[in-house]
């Protein structure tokens, strides 16, 4: 069986897909304002509005001191998320970003090759944020990544770099090595993509050792630790 977003048929796998109400009902705390930027009118290479607005609510409900984005692209959610970080009065860097310096000798899937070459060209948004000082860009194949400098230092990762297998597996596996604090997250995007059919399927897989929630009309998977999701809400 195919995994199919518009019909709601997965593939059989320990991955729990839930309703969006049950990452929205978690209580955080924090006031209901929000800065927020519209994803662009393409859509290339960026979260949705929607999910956008769970990948907020999911690094509320952790409150992370320190954050690691595979991915950077065009630095919109690296800005979403800086601009809604409450300041714990730390001076030092709490967003770590990574992405390309140039994308020599790096294999492709899908649009990935067409999104890495203008991420080598941009700007990066978050770099408008006068909290732009916040922001640690790191420039390097996550392939040669080496996490171990970082063991247990992010409390929210957010995977959303190379969609091919192998780097989401490496960039999983090294997520899971620098992960840490009482409570923790895990992000990944593009799950049941068509483009990266190789992906969906991994993280089907990985939901066999690690719990793992769709949300429902998006294409993200977290897994959290020491934070609970809402409960399902029963029929009356
Ligand atoms: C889908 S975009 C990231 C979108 C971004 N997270 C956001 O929400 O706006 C994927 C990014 O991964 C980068 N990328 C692709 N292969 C990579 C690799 N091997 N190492 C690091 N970054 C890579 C690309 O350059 C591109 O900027």
């Amino acid at each position: 069986m195919d995994t199919c977003l518009a019909t709601r048929t997965y593939a059989p796998s320990a991955l729990m897909h839930i309703r969006p109400y049950r990452v929205l009902s978690i209580e955080d705390g924090r006031e209901e304002e929000v800065k927020f930027f519209m994803p662009p009118a393409d859509g290339a290479g960026s979260l949705t509005a929607f999910e956008s607005v769970m990948l907020l609510k999911l690094v509320r409900a952790i409150n992370p001191d320190f954050v690691f984005e595979f991915g950077t692209f065009d630095g919109r959610t690296t800005r979403l998320v800086l601009e809604d970080l409450p300041d714990n009065g730390d001076s030092e860097s709490r967003i770590y970003t990574l992405d390309l310096p140039d994308t020599d000798g790096i294999v492709f899937q899908g649009d990935d090759k067409l999104l890495a070459e203008k991420a080598v060209l941009s700007s990066r948004k978050y770099n408008q944020s006068p909290k732009k000082a916040m922001v640690k860009q790191i420039l390097q194949d996550s392939m040669t990544f080496d996490p171990s400098p970082y063991a247990g230092k992010f409390d929210f990762i957010f995977v959303d770099a190379n969609h091919e297998y192998e780097y989401v597996k490496r960039d999983t596996e090294n997520s899971l090595k620098m992960l840490g604090g009482d409570s923790s997250c895990i992000v990944w995007h593009d799950y049941g993509n068509p483009q990266f059919p190789e992906l969906t399927r991994y993280l089907e897989d990985l939901a066999g050792s690690l719990e793992l929630y769709h949300i429902e009309g998006t294409m993200l998977v977290f897994h959290m630790r020491g934070a609970k999701i809402g409960d399902e809400r029963t029929a009356a």
